[in-house]
């Protein structure tokens, strides 16, 4: 009986030690512990030992029975944790290594100069207008007092979708467009940037290019608001030691007009190669609305006057930063584009 009892012992050690799984750790515990387990068996045939051994027995076996569940909810208990450990190793996320580079996108050079042109103007309480890419004849032109067959209108090769509509020359129909929108209300303080569309083509010159328009309507507006706000905006962009000088010029929707130059931004107005040794450089063109203009969009050119001017937005970031070809912004280049 002493030595089934060892052998029992060994067997049962020899087997929860090979165990691995919970599964193979149930069948163990049934083979010994269960109802006809080896060493339940063995307890139940306690009975037959000559009753002076019997108390050594029985204490041997009482012994081995809380080993061996001893033994098993150790087992249990070691193959949980390697497996929630397995788990861990499997699922380890190693924080320290080197994350995977990728590409950040930014802004279009053009965008760049457009936004800072918008918060320039935003700042002096202007409010961002918007109108249609493809335009009608009225807006225009003929609101803007350039009626058919007027020369002024050959200086705006147009594309033409129909008589009537085309796609739009300039940004100053959003003028028009937002004085009917406000119906005679003051003050009138807007830019509007946007795509606007020529027949030119050149190395200064692309058939789609973008402007930001500017207009300012109430009482006693004249045209040294003009000339402050403009001076303001360029040495806000280019510098503070920046001049500028209004060239007379003419529009038929402003009277008078200007066409403004800044002190050339290479040699600071002594005179190089890209100011033609002029020292000035043209950015825009302005003037004070006219007043058939403000009269036909519903204000009385008696009560108010305004002003109003225009830009391109290729040309002040071609200026800004030193570009000499205008199609380097649509080639999408990313070595051209990714200097700014
Ligand atoms: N719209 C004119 C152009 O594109 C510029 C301009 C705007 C001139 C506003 C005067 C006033 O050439």
């Amino acid at each position: 009986m002493l030595d089934e009892i060892a052998r029992v012992q060994e067997d049962l050690e020899a087997e929860i030690a090979g165990a691995h799984t919970q599964e193979s750790l149930e069948q163990i515990r049934i083979k010994f512990l269960g109802k006809k387990g080896r060493l339940t068996t063995l307890m139940r045939s306690l009975g037959g030992v000559p009753a002076e051994e019997r108390p050594q027995v029985g204490q041997k076996l009482n012994k081995l029975k809380k080993r061996a569940e001893q033994l098993l909810a150790e087992k249990q208990e070691a193959i949980k944790s390697s497996a929630i450990a397995a788990r861990w190793d499997a699922e380890r996320i190693d924080v320290t290594l080197p994350g995977f580079p990728f590409a950040m996108g930014r802004r279009h050079p053009l965008q760049v100069v457009l936004l800072e042109i918008e918060e320039i103007f935003s700042s002096m309480g202007f409010k961002i207008a918007e109108g249609p890419d493809i335009e009608y004849d009225y807006y225009n032109f003929e609101a803007l007092n350039i009626p058919r067959e007027h020369p002024a209108r050959d200086m705006q090769d147009s594309y033409y979708i129909s008589s009537d509509i085309l796609l739009r020359t300039h940004t100053s129909p959003v003028q028009i467009r937002t004085m009917e929108a406000m119906q005679g209300e003051l003050p009138v303080r807007i830019i509007a940037p946007g795509k606007v569309y020529r027949r030119d083509d050149d190395v200064t010159h692309s058939p789609m290019f973008h402007q930001v328009e500017g207009l300012a309507v109430d009482k006693h507006i004249s045209m040294a608001d003009l000339k402050g706000t403009l001076l303001l905006f360029v040495r806000e962009m280019f510098g503070g030691d920046r001049e500028i000088r209004l060239r007379p010029s003419f529009f038929p929707f402003t009277e008078p007009s200007a066409e403004v130059d800044i002190s050339c931004i290479i040699c600071d107005g002594r005179g190089c190669r890209v100011c033609s040794e002029t020292g000035w450089l043209e950015i825009l063109g302005s003037g004070m609305v006219h007043p058939r203009v403000l009269e036909m969009s519903g204000y009385d050119p008696k009560e108010v006057t305004g002003y109003a001017f225009g830009m391109g937005v290729e040309r002040i970031a071609m200026l800004k930063y030193g570009i000499d070809d205008i199609r380097l912004f649509y080639h999408n280049d990313l070595r051209m584009l990714e200097q700014y």
